[in-house]
């Protein structure tokens, strides 16, 4: 079945691959990225001379750290302003021709007949309509004892982004061209980032493709459950970014049902991703349930209020806010005080009045856990 796929017609429609990370520390880049595949169960000696299918590199950042752990790349990436910039990156970096081949396609589109050592699908799979499928046809190119790497969102991991995203839409709502939207939202985000430990990315890249991305408002987010239901059982957790999961199952126990523990744990965790900085909690099912079904009815009003700028929608998220307070508190207070600086500013913008957006300070400072890292290993 066709998809429409956002991310490539935003991108293509803006000529844009928003994904440009600061180089200026190379080692400091590739050590962000070692953090990443450790956390993963992956330390960096695996890429050494394997074979590595990597699906929507963007502009190919990420992927010199592939190169410079001596790996052989081959990339598949649709995007014209991404391919560019990664072949320009690539030859900047004197990366050898033979270490890789661009298929300058979709995954869909791509001729592949081998299978790989490892098959890495960074920053998309959780937020395209046919997510499900592209996991289930990658499953296909992973060597036996091979490994695969793709990310995850969920209603609750998306929260904070979502209700800075409705803030940004309502600020530019009577603003038609897409660079001055761009402006707006980079002069309304510039003091909130300053201070994010680790940041890699210019504003004005997450902007473009947090912001005003339409593909964030995918109809169904690929959540860590969902894709740990994809999985066949040839396929054992390898590890994941963060690291939510624990596991005290003897090595001798073969029959642990593993994949049933990490889904039962990622449904009573799944909170500890609404925000950086938080201690970790358990919830019992139905609070989590609650929550989930709360911040999901706000998530799509939010998207309602996209689509038609009415200030019911508003109403309605104000409304769910309210609702979903109680349980926030019970998380932690940094939850409570964001429901409650939200409701207050989505107020004052409903009725047209001035916000001073530096005074909400939990509000000015939060960031979500938006996006999870997932990587399985096929059996041998
Ligand atoms: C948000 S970017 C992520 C780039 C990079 N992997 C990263 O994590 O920074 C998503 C990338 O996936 C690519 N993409 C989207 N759908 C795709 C598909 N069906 N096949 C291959 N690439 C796709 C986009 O063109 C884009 O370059």
């Amino acid at each position: 079945m066709e998809h429409s796929n956002k991310f490539i017609e935003y991108y293509g429609a803006h000529e844009i691959s928003p994904v440009k990370q600061d180089l200026s520390d190379l080692e400091l880049h590739y050590a962000k990225r070692e953090k990443l595949y450790r956390q993963l169960g992956i330390p960096c000696i695996t890429f050494d001379q394997k074979k590595i299918l990597e699906i929507g590199p963007g502009s190919g950042y990420n992927t010199l750290a592939f190169f410079a752990w001596g790996g052989v790349c081959t990339l598949v990436e649709p995007n014209k302003a991404g391919i560019a910039e990664m072949k320009k990156l690539f030859a900047d970096y004197e990366i050898p021709t033979e270490k890789y081949t661009i298929k300058e396609c979709t995954i869909e589109q791509a001729d592949i007949a081998e299978t790989f050592d490892l098959v890495i699908a960074e920053g998309f799979l959780h937020s395209i309509d046919n997510g499900e499928e592209i996991l289930t046809q990658l499953l296909g190119y992973v060597k036996s004892g091979g490994v695969i790497v793709i990310t995850c969102m969920d209603v609750m991991s998306m929260f904070v982004e979502q209700m800075k995203r409705l803030i940004c839409q309502i600020l530019i709502k009577d603003i038609t061209d897409y660079d001055l939207q761009v402006e707006k939202c980079v002069e309304f985000f510039a003091g909130q980032m300053e201070k994010v430990k680790g940041m890699s990315r210019s504003v004005e890249d997450w902007v473009k493709d947090d912001m005003l991305n339409p593909a964030f408002n995918c109809k169904e987010a690929l959540s860590m459950e969902k894709a740990l239901k994809i999985f066949p059982d040839n396929f054992s957790f390898l590890g994941s970014s963060q690291r939510i999961f624990t596991d005290y199952s003897w090595y001798k126990d073969l029959e642990y049902k593993e994949r049933k523990n990490m889904i039962q744990q990622y449904q009573k965790k799944r909170h500890n991703f609404l925000m950086t900085g938080l201690n970790e909690t358990i919830l019992s099912e139905e609070d989590s349930i609650d929550l989930e079904k709360g911040i999901r009815a706000i998530r799509n009003y939010a998207i309602e209020y996209e689509e038609g700028y009415e200030d019911q929608s508003l109403d309605k998220i104000i409304k769910k806010l309210g609702e979903i307070r109680h349980i926030m508190s019970t998380i932690d207070q940094a939850c409570e005080a964001f429901v409650i600086e939200v409701r207050e500013i989505l107020e004052k913008l409903r009725d047209k009045k001035q916000v001073t957006f530096e005074k909400y300070s939990t509000f000015y400072t939060a960031v979500g856990r938006t996006q999870q890292y997932l990587s399985m290993v096929k059996k041998k």
